[in-house]
């Protein structure tokens, strides 16, 4: 009886640990701490590697956002070609300070898939370990005000090298469009030469 019921603990432990090693993604248990839960083959899971030693910098194609438009996100790597790109990621936007996701993701590249952690499609993992390099472009709308937000992101090169929660620069909601207001000073700008 007692042996049975080891043989039913170490079934549920190896099922875990699967679970936990997914090469088609991040669970949602990720969602919070955003630590892949990598066994180190003893008791424990494997350490992510310094911030400071990521190849990897989180870019955003906005320096402010605005309730409706989208903005695209894409991870850059410093080394030579041959050896850039990353096999697993888990993307999130989030209020600063907070481990809440906001925002939603959507036209997700190659490789990658949506996933829900609190609303549907508020973060981005793999969906298979092939690479993905600059040319992976993640799209997101705010659908909001969240206040000052920052793009959070998990990288993984390989099972053992990963680095967790980088950050791109913050980003503050700002009620007119960017764009909006280049294409009026442009007009306001044809205008004043027309009159003058
Ligand atoms: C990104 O990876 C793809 C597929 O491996 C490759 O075709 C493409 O040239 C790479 N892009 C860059 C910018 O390295
Ligand atoms: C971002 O928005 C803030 C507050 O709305 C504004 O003060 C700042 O100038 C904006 N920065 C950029 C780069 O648009």
């Amino acid at each position: 009886m007692q042996y049975n019921l080891w043989i039913a603990i170490c079934i549920i432990c190896t099922y875990q640990e699967a679970v936990y090693a997914l090469p088609g993604g991040a669970p949602t248990g990720a969602c919070t701490t955003m630590m892949p839960r990598h066994s180190n083959g003893a008791n424990g899971f494997l350490a992510s590697q310094s911030l400071a030693s990521s190849p990897y910098t989180l870019m955003a194609s906005k320096r402010n956002y605005t309730s409706t438009e989208a903005i695209t996100v894409w991870v850059v790597d410093s080394r030579a070609s041959s050896d850039r790109g990353y096999r697993g990621l888990l993307l999130q936007a989030r209020k600063v300070s907070s481990s809440a996701p906001v925002g939603t993701w959507m036209n997700v590249p190659a490789d990658t898939k949506l996933i829900t952690c609190s609303v549907a499609n508020d973060a981005v993992t793999h969906s298979n370990t092939m690479v993905k390099n600059e040319s992976s472009v993640y799209t997101w709308k705010a659908g909001g005000n969240h206040g000052n937000i920052e793009f959070v992101i998990t990288t993984a090169q390989s099972r053992s090298t990963f680095w967790v929660q980088q950050k791109s620069g913050m980003l503050m909601h700002s009620s007119a469009s960017v764009s909006t207001s280049t294409t009026f000073s442009l007009l306001f700008g044809i205008l004043c030469m027309a009159i003058f």
